[in-house]
């Protein structure tokens, strides 16, 4: 297994690139099941997460174009040759269980595989499933997978959840949209990412109000068609570098980084002591390395609120902070799994339940560490950055899940980050 290996120290001075949002991508890859028509998605992400979901696409029926010079994705399903996301595919990738939706909703039958348990806790699936049936479908499950029936179509529905999901909020979306009549969303998520959604739908036809807010109302239409769409900037990758930047020291621009997605966490790196501000189209981020930060305590929440996957990154800058921190996670049980593997860094972290309370130290001190998922994997990097000697985060297979060019884009802002290859690693 490749590893990266950091010697840190060096502070970041440069411009990093961010690209298309991961976590929207997956979504507008499953509305390409929608239409007959190719959808081409521009600032695509070329990360191991939409590889798999192109494979699975493409197993669905799915004609798939990576252009890569462009960045695009195209993809076309002019028929669907298969209605059925198997075990090995869903277990691997969480998001493949997105293509229930829109598979649904166009061929009027699906059978996927629950995705199972994660690394970050249970993360059931059951507000999807729900939505599903408030709109006419037959659900059943047997051995371990979802077979979902809406032969005369999926109807309209008011749909009230009883707490906030991205994916139920996007699932419900994505299936909706192609239903006879009208469909109300209450409690729904807020995220850009499902702004980012609802502009890729109505640009192929779809009619969907409300995307941003609590409430979304969307008028099914009989047939969606083509689009060309840019995928929304990545405000997890920027908000890693930002912290990155931070840790490090030095001054980086995050060019294409969206200020008004990043709210929350850029008042807590503000409150750190970190200078943050809105340049062009994009984000300059400075700290001296002289300043030490200080303490800040935080909670995730869902959009606007500070984004759940940041918290590790957070935390990574507060274990060398002046003061303690208490950081309370609200959105996932179990996802504190980097708190031991920071402290083998030298942090000092006491975890109660969903509650951290971290007591900075003066400076971190590079060792071996285990990436365990992929936000906590770049929380190590993070870390690293900024600790003295050699960090070698092992397992990083997480990080190609989320991050296009990590070691490149750290590189060039004068970052000492290199990647081992499994056959030099051995
Ligand atoms: C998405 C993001 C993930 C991010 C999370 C919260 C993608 C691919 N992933 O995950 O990176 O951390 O939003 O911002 O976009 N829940 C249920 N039943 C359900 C659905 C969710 O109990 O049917 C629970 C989850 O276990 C979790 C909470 O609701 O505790 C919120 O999860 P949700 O917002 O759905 O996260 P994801 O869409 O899985």
């Amino acid at each position: 297994m490749d590893r990266i290996v950091i010697t840190g120290g060096a502070p970041l001075n440069g411009t990093i690139p961010i690209f298309g949002a991961k976590n929207s991508a997956l979504k507008l890859q499953a509305a390409a099941l929608l239409s007959a028509d190719p959808v081409m998605l521009e600032n695509m992400p070329d990360l191991a997460d939409t590889r798999f979901m192109a494979q699975l696409l493409n197993t669905l029926g799915v004609e798939i174009t990576w252009i890569k010079e462009t960045h695009t994705l195209r993809m076309h399903a002019a028929e669907i040759v298969s209605t059925i996301a198997p075990y090995d595919q869903v277990r691997k990738m969480r998001a493949s269980f997105n293509v229930l939706g829109p598979l649904l909703a166009r061929a009027g039958h699906a059978t996927v595989s629950l995705p199972g348990g994660c690394a970050i806790g249970a993360r059931p699936v059951d507000l999807h499933l729900k939505a599903f049936e408030a709109m006419g479908a037959d659900i059943v499950i047997e051995q371990g997978y979802v077979k979902a029936a809406a032969l005369r179509g999926l109807k309209g529905a008011e749909i009230d959840f009883p707490f906030v999901s991205v994916g139920a909020t996007e699932h419900a979306m994505l299936a909706a949209v192609l239903a006879h009549g009208d469909t109300v969303l209450k409690n729904t998520a807020r995220e850009p990412e499902i702004i980012d959604l609802a502009d890729c739908l109505n640009a192929m036809g779809a009619k969907v109000e409300g995307a941003g807010t609590s409430e979304i109302r969307i008028k099914g239409v009989a047939k969606l068609s083509g689009v060309k769409h840019p995928v929304v900037a990545d405000r997890i990758e920027a908000g890693t570098y930002a912290m990155a930047a931070a840790a490090a020291g030095g001054n980086v621009l995050l060019s294409g980084a969206r200020f008004e997605h990043l709210g929350a966490m850029l008042k807590f790196l503000r409150d750190a002591g970190v200078r943050v501000e809105a340049e062009g189209r994009g984000i300059r981020v400075q700290r001296k390395l002289t300043d030490r930060m200080n303490a800040v305590d935080f909670e995730t929440e869902p959009f606007p609120g500070f984004p759940t996957d940041l918290q590790a990154q957070a935390m990574a800058l507060m274990c060398m902070a002046d003061g303690v921190s208490r950081i309370k996670e609200t959105i996932f049980e179990n996802r504190f799994m980097h708190a031991p593997e920071l402290a083998r860094l030298g942090a000092k972290i006491e975890v109660h339940g969903n509650e951290a309370v971290v007591t900075g130290v003066p400076k971190l001190v590079g060792a071996p560490v285990m990436a365990t998922d992929l936000r906590a994997s770049v929380s190590l990097v993070v870390a690293g950055l900024a600790a003295e000697g050699e960090t070698t985060v092992n397992r990083v297979y997480h990080l190609d899940r989320g991050f296009e060019k990590l070691e490149a884009k750290l590189q060039a802002c004068g970052a000492q980050i290199v990647r081992e290859r499994e056959d030099q690693a051995a």
